[in-house]
């Protein structure tokens, strides 16, 4: 992490606690466009606008907690990854980050695929349109029923990620008078800059098959034997959040080389590699994340090189980007309940949502950013903790930031970049009602996913 243990806070230098945070920026009101959805900017009003909207108008319409997503920014990232890419490769949105039938459209329309992990993904894509041949189906330990059903609507592959599951897929293709697309999923072995929990490619862990030492090599062999597979190729997931290119690099050189490896035993060119998702995006000012031509070109080349090294033909290229799409294209907008100052330490600001809406802080001690959004302010710059309403201290939003000292009860802030893996990882712990999620464009506002309310946790207790 890339932050300074040494902010140069005015007046706060001889105060602040031990730490890692960002020093405060000069100007407290200024938004950061890095961190902040594209149309996110301040009215002159002072208080914050999206898609033309001022957020108090949206809190007053939508109530907080609740995430606006700029669906013109998504729509523009999404379409720079299209492009990045261009027609010899395909985009798969990695639905995981968040998924609802809205997006899919947007995606439907932009031109991107999707990749799904789970039965309700997958439902989903497919009652909002998204064609069956354009899904990818993922995950460990898939269903039978789940299988079965991506078999039947015709998913465009399957990516098989143990042995078991080679002869699962194989089997349940058969009984149905199919022949199923698929990729084999290989660990190979980089260890990416990232927390541990959301690094992928290691061999000590739960995904994948191992390329070193033959078991990827392996499962090729038993997967070109089955007649309810066609496998297209290999597919490599490194990890999440993760800004060097180094382990990308190293993951595409490693996968090109089982391509040449069954090319020799088999005499088989497979004609795809996915490279994953995982590309970093700006939770802070204090990240820079990459951007998708510069993934596209880099990958390119990695491919092309080695593949000519290889004598190989360059395989399709697939990528799944799901944080680097929709995480910077929302915020989640609270309302500051009450603000309590610990003399010699930090000042605690309790919000009326927490970890229900934004579990990563307490999960991956992820860091963010926030805002007063609400109004300006010319005050003195304060270290905050800006914490739930739920009951245990680890109930975190953004554990060191810096608002303005005459914060109060009352006030909007908005935490940027929740767009991924915050409402798709939202719970309900305490009986919280899980938050809306409005899609902001044009000066209009929609909810495309709606606040859940107390019937809704009623109508699941039917003890
Ligand atoms: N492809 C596969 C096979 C994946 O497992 C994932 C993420 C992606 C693509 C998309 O990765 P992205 O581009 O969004 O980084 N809950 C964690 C992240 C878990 C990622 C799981 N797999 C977080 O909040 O950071």
């Amino acid at each position: 992490m890339s932050r300074s243990a040494h902010p140069a806070g005015p007046r706060h230098a001889d105060v602040l606690p031990e730490g890692h945070y960002t020093a405060p920026a000069a100007d407290l009101n200024v938004l950061d466009p890095k961190v902040w959805a594209q149309t996110v900017t301040r009215t002159e009003s002072g208080s914050v606008s999206v898609g033309g909207i001022d957020v108090a108008d949206l809190a007053e319409e939508f109530g907080t907690p609740a995430y606006f997503v700029d669906e013109a920014d998504f729509r523009a990232r999404a379409r720079a990854w299209r492009t990045a890419f261009g027609h010899d490769a395909d985009v798969f949105y990695a639905g995981k980050a968040f998924l609802s039938r809205a997006v899919v459209r947007w995606l439907h329309e932009e031109g991107l695929n999707l990749d799904v992990c789970s039965g309700g993904e997958l439902t989903t894509a497919l009652s909002a349109g998204m064609p069956a041949d354009r899904i990818a189906f993922h995950g460990n330990n898939k269903s039978v029923e789940e299988i079965t059903k991506a078999i039947e609507v015709g998913v465009g592959r399957i990516v098989l990620d143990s042995f078991q599951e080679i002869v699962r897929v194989a089997h349940i293709a058969q009984s149905l008078g199919k022949r199923q697309r698929v990729q084999i999923r290989v660990t190979v072995g980089v260890e990416a800059h990232t927390h541990e929990f959301i690094a992928t490619a290691h061999e000590d862990q739960k995904f994948g098959i191992a390329l070193a030492d033959g078991p990827a090599a392996e499962a090729v062999r038993r997967a070109l034997t089955l007649d309810g597979l066609e496998l297209i190729g290999i597919h490599s997931h490194i990890g999440s959040q993760i800004f060097d290119m180094a382990g990308f690099e190293v993951a595409a050189r490693r996968v090109v080389s089982l391509l040449a490896q069954v090319r020799d035993e088999h005499g088989v060119e497979l004609p795809e590699i996915d490279l994953g998702g995982g590309l970093g995006i700006a939770y802070t000012s204090d990240d820079d994340p990459r951007e998708p031509h510069e993934i596209a070109k880099a990958l390119g080349e990695i491919v092309t090189r080695e593949c000519e090294a290889a004598r190989l033909r360059t395989p399709r290229i697939s990528v799944e980007p799901g944080r680097a799409i929709v995480g910077p294209t929302a915020f989640t907008l609270y309302e500051v309940g009450t603000v309590k100052p610990l003399e010699g330490l930090r000042t605690y600001v309790s919000v009326d949502g927490g970890m229900s809406d934004n579990i990563r802080t307490a999960l991956y001690d992820a860091e963010y950013s926030v805002a007063l959004v609400s109004r300006t302010s010319d005050a003195e710059p304060m270290l905050v903790r800006v914490v739930g309403k739920h009951c245990e201290s680890g109930d975190i939003v953004v554990k060191d930031a810096f608002l303005p000292s005459d914060l109060a009860p009352g006030d909007l802030i908005a935490v940027p970049a929740t767009g991924a893996y915050c409402r798709s990882m939202a719970s309900n712990y305490n009986h919280a009602l899980r938050p809306p999620v409005v899609a902001v464009r044009d000066g209009e506002a929609r909810v495309i996913v709606r606040r859940e309310t107390e019937e809704d946790l009623l109508r699941l207790d039917v003890g």
